[in-house]
């Protein structure tokens, strides 16, 4: 059975990834992961405050001449929680080291200067560059087209200071998130992954404090991610990855059926460790020979809009017929 996959021109034994997260913040779980198989892994992301405090830290050390004021610069991110630019680096060079390609993450919002440490990133030995553009436009008067041009601009500040790939990790949260893919892949993304879940932010009336945080994610979740690369998959000339929602080996089929070239999971293995790797990859194996396939090459896009007749499914018609089953199903007698 042939699990070889091509994900942003480089060659993967299979299209399991481990998305950014914590799971692959230590050199040992990363190794971890490539014993049990992995294809690739994505390493937390780096923050663009993270490098800016850095670089005003070091500004200010060299200024005042001591090394030892670290207490005044004021963190955002806590530097034991979190892995910072230096560190980062040499966590690349480790992980290098591990057999499977390592793709380091920069996470931010603005076209500064900070893009250059993809640069950086790029001679540590990553194989490939995740650009997380997590950008909240709070000002209300702030165009949809404004709004969108600031991730094809900080695209191409990147891409013009790296030659390994470079993969755009987006939200759902375009008006027209198709064309934006387009935009993206006519700017020189090399993949798009769908789709980085946003904060849970939310107002807690007991204690009047505002809470942000993370849940991990659920299956049903999946389903926007899923749609989107099956009527992006043979339309655009990017690579596409899948992030949201696996949790068995049936979600990462149902995602290569898509059209994802590879299924990234980060809440499952936080959930049951990195053996779940394992199990996923097992279970796909099974799967496959279950429906006799032979290849994940053979399974990619079957159920891409381009290329399948239940294309309407994604669309109005699926809707539709949606909608009468369910008021079928849940109808009050
Ligand atoms: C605790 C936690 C930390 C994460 N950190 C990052 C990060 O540093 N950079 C990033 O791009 N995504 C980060 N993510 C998002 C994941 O990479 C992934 O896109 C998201 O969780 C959806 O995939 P999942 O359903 O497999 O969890 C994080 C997710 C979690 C749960």
């Amino acid at each position: 059975m042939n699990l070889d996959t091509s994900y942003l021109g480089l060659k993967l034994r299979n299209p399991l990834v481990a998305s950014a997260g914590p799971m692959t913040q230590t050199i040992d779980r990363i190794e971890w992961l490539a014993d049990v198989g992995i294809g690739a892994v994505v390493l937390p992301s780096l923050f663009e405050e993270q490098i800016r405090a850095e670089a005003d830290r070091d500004e200010r050390l060299a200024e005042a001449g001591i090394d030892s004021f670290a207490e005044a610069t004021t963190y955002i991110l806590d530097p034991d929680s979190s892995v910072w630019p230096r560190r980062y680096l040499g966590l690349i060079e480790r992980a290098a080291g591990s057999g499977v390609p390592v793709i380091a993450s920069l996470n931010g919002s603005t076209t500064g200067g900070w893009t250059d440490y993809a640069r950086a990133m790029q001679d540590s030995g990553a194989a490939a560059i995740e650009l997380n553009i997590y950008y909240l436009p709070g000002d209300i008067l702030i165009s949809g087209r404004d709004a969108e041009q600031r991730y094809v601009d900080i695209l191409t500040t990147v891409k013009a200071v790296v030659s390994v790939p470079v993969a755009v990790k987006l939200a759902p949260y375009f008006s027209s998130l198709g064309e934006m893919a387009v935009r993206l892949d006519r700017a020189g993304a090399d993949g798009l992954v769908l789709f980085n879940r946003f904060m849970q932010t939310d107002i807690n009336p007991d204690t009047l404090t505002i809470s942000t945080g993370f849940k991990l994610s659920s299956p049903a979740e999946a389903t926007l991610a899923r749609s989107w690369i099956a009527r992006l998959r043979g339309r655009v000339g990017t690579s596409l990855a899948a992030s949201t929602g696996v949790e068995t080996a049936d979600d990462v089929a149902a995602y290569l059926l898509a059209g994802a070239d590879v299924v990234m999971t980060t809440s499952s293995l936080l959930r049951h460790g990195p053996t779940h790797a394992a199990v996923l990859l097992d279970g796909l194996k099974a799967w496959m020979e279950r429906k006799g396939f032979g290849s994940t090459d053979e399974i990619r896009g079957m159920f891409a809009a381009a290329a399948n007749a239940r294309q309407s499914d994604f669309g109005r018609v699926g809707y539709l017929r949606a909608i009468e089953r369910a008021t079928r199903t849940y109808a009050p007698q």
